[in-house]
């Protein structure tokens, strides 16, 4: 959540520093802000999205080699012009941009108050500068010593950039909790909240690790140092991130093209890991934890959003095929209530950004509860898999549209390898059906290709449906996490009330608002509850609501009934998500853009949740 980007080099920093910010605006787009020094500084920041930062400085000068810049998602205080980052001390000397929250900052207002500080803004932000001003003046020590001290006086989490009138040569980064990263190149740094700014000027990078400040002065090597004052040598690692894939390359909207990525990011997620006539399935990362995978007793899965989802579609998954007991938890929930963790419990993380916060500090927990904690995450390199004793990647690429698509079905991808993977290692499956599951695996990329070429279909019927209130979503078995998935897609791009039921469960209350006016969403493929699904559509239409329904290739029952069919390839059951979600995701972009939504940057929502 909020996007940073500094530099310090040769070049010009604003053109970089915006840059940067555009690319990091999925983590935060309320509110923008760069500061840029040439010997005094200079503070730009307004309300609004990059582009209206842009508006605001067109025709300025802004010129400087060293500079900060913030996109912001709000916590404390409303996204307004003053409460947008940078923010600067009293003495006008000092700039701070930050992500995170600063907990304790009640108690340091207060004091700071007492001592004279003004406030402009609602930010627990701004009290960190004042801090590290008051404690520059008061110790008289130079600015490193003074963030220093600050940053442990501090409780929360930050990722923070300094920059100085005093020290323009000179920028001061830390991080605790939220992620940040240094790009080196020739005698020039800069720093982001993730990668994707970095990455077309230097692949050289160093990720900071919790409570350590960088220094990072002209024509010199980085330093970095702890909040103790140790000293610590930059570990420097090479980005694979590919440029091509942080651009839209052609499409109306990264979403769009994240849709239609799926077919090769499965296929990417599955490459080198099976071989359908050998029978074999095997997740490399994870390897030494095979056997205690195959001989634990629970298998816990933590996350978030649609990555829960995926969560709930991996219980299925791995109760069935592995027959090991599942519970799927809410990170924000498991953390807070004492659960029960016992010996041989595996706990198994899963998120695309690999930076969110509660499903890092659920992590924590159980890992001093004393879990086998694996990871299913998209981002090489985040803090969730380092957080990690073992994990897989998916190989999704970035996911920049905040509302999660490739990233989901990459996932269940996994997640499916780690069942299968399992249940050989255990034996609960026979040979022969493991080789018939990887060989229906192997072919899902193709079927999800064939699915998508329904698009101009599912067009047709966004366009009837674009002006609903409110739609439900109804499916059983392993896709009830489908019709959970379809109906947050909706929601969160469109803006249109949506919620997902298991089918079966709508008579014990959805079902009281179906009326004409109502579509229902149904995921009917064959085989599983197939025929209970028909009867529940029956009971929709016997309340004249609307169904559009997912169903096989060929049905007919269903296809009788409903208004809308939309079919899929026929998929061996336990894979049906990878498929029979595509449509959902379809159906819910094309409405979102007919209905004038920002289908990339969802009002309210951040791709990067990386406060609790
Ligand atoms: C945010 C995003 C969702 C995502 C969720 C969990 O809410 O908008 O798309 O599913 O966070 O994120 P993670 O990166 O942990 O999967």
């Amino acid at each position: 959540m909020c996007g940073i980007v500094a530099y310090i080099g040769s070049k010009e920093a604003y053109p970089i520093l915006i840059k940067g910010l555009r690319r990091l605006e999925y983590r935060g787009y309320d509110s923008a802000g760069v500061a840029v020094l040439n010997s005094k500084l200079h503070l730009d920041k307004t309300k609004g999205k990059v582009a209206d930062l842009e508006a605001v400085l067109e025709g300025k000068a802004l010129t400087g080699t060293i500079g900060i810049g913030h996109t912001r998602w709000a916590t404390h205080g409303e996204p307004n012009d003053v409460n947008a980052h940078p923010h600067a001390s009293m003495s006008g000397k000092h700039v701070i941009i930050h992500n995170g929250i600063i907990e304790n900052y009640g108690i340091l207002k207060k004091e700071l108050v007492k001592r004279g500080y003004e406030f402009q803004s609602d930010t627990d932000t701004e009290v960190l500068i004042h801090l590290i001003e008051d404690i520059q003046l008061k110790e008289k020590v130079v600015l490193f010593e003074a963030v220093r001290i600050a940053l442990n006086e501090v409780v929360g989490a930050y990722a923070i950039v300094i920059l100085s009138e005093d020290n323009p040569n000179q920028l001061i980064a830390a991080k605790k909790g939220s992620p940040l990263v240094i790009g080196v190149g020739q005698d020039e740094f800069f720093v982001a909240s993730d990668a994707t700014p970095i990455v077309e000027h230097t692949k050289n990078v160093v990720y900071l690790e919790d409570n350590e400040i960088a220094i990072m002065n002209r024509d010199e090597e980085l330093k970095i140092k702890t909040i103790k004052n140790q000293d610590k040598t930059p570990y420097l690692q090479e980005l694979e991130v590919n440029l091509v894939a942080l651009e839209k390359g052609g499409y109306d909207h990264f979403m769009l093209k994240e849709i239609y990525e799926q077919p090769r990011s499965i296929k990417d997620s599955m490459r080198g890991r099976i071989n359908s006539s050998k029978g074999h399935v095997a997740l490399g990362g994870i390897k030494e934890y095979e056997t205690k995978l195959a001989n634990a007793k629970r298998i816990i899965i933590v996350a978030c959003g649609t990555s829960w989802h995926a969560g709930l579609v991996g219980e299925y998954l791995i109760e069935e095929l592995a027959r090991i007991p599942v519970e799927v938890e809410y990170a924000s929930e498991f953390r807070y209530r004492n659960p029960i963790i016992e010996e041989g419990d595996v706990v198994i993380a899963i998120s695309q950004s690999g930076e969110t916060a509660d499903t890092l500090a659920a992590i924590e927990m159980a890992k001093e509860r004393g879990a086998i904690i694996l990871g299913i995450c998209n981002v090489v390199g985040s803090s969730i898999p380092r957080a990690t004793h073992a994990g897989s990647y998916t190989h999704a690429g970035p996911e920049i549209g905040v509302a999660s698509t490739k990233a989901f079905t990459a996932q269940i991808t996994l997640l499916a390898l780690m069942a299968l993977s399992i249940a050989r290692k255990k034996g609960s499956l026979s040979e022969s059906k493991l080789r018939q599951l990887l060989r229906e695996l192997e072919l899902i990329p193709d079927k999800v290709a064939r699915t998508l070429e329904a698009n101009d279909q599912i067009k047709y019927i966004a366009n009837i449906y674009k002006n609903a209130t409110n739609c439900l979503y109804l499916g059983r078995g392993y896709n009830f996490p489908v019709a959970l998935e379809g109906a947050l897609k909706l929601k969160e791009i469109s803006y249109i009330h949506a919620e997902g039921y298991p089918a079966a469960e709508m008579k014990h209350g959805p079902i009281a608002l179906i009326d004409e006016e109502m579509p229902v969403i149904v995921i009917a493929t064959k085989k599983g509850s197939y025929d209970k699904v028909v009867s529940n559509i029956q009971e929709v239409k016997a309340r004249k609501g609307k169904i559009i329904a997912v169903v096989t290739e060929g049905d007919d029952a269903v296809t009788e009934i409903a208004d809308h069919t939309i079919e899929i390839p026929q998929v061996s059951e336990v894979f049906t998500p990878l498929v029979s979600v595509i449509p959902l995701q379809l159906l819910s972009y094309h409405i979102a853009v007919m209905r004038g939504c920002n289908v990339d940057q969802p009002r309210n929502l951040a791709k990067s949740v990386t406060v609790e």
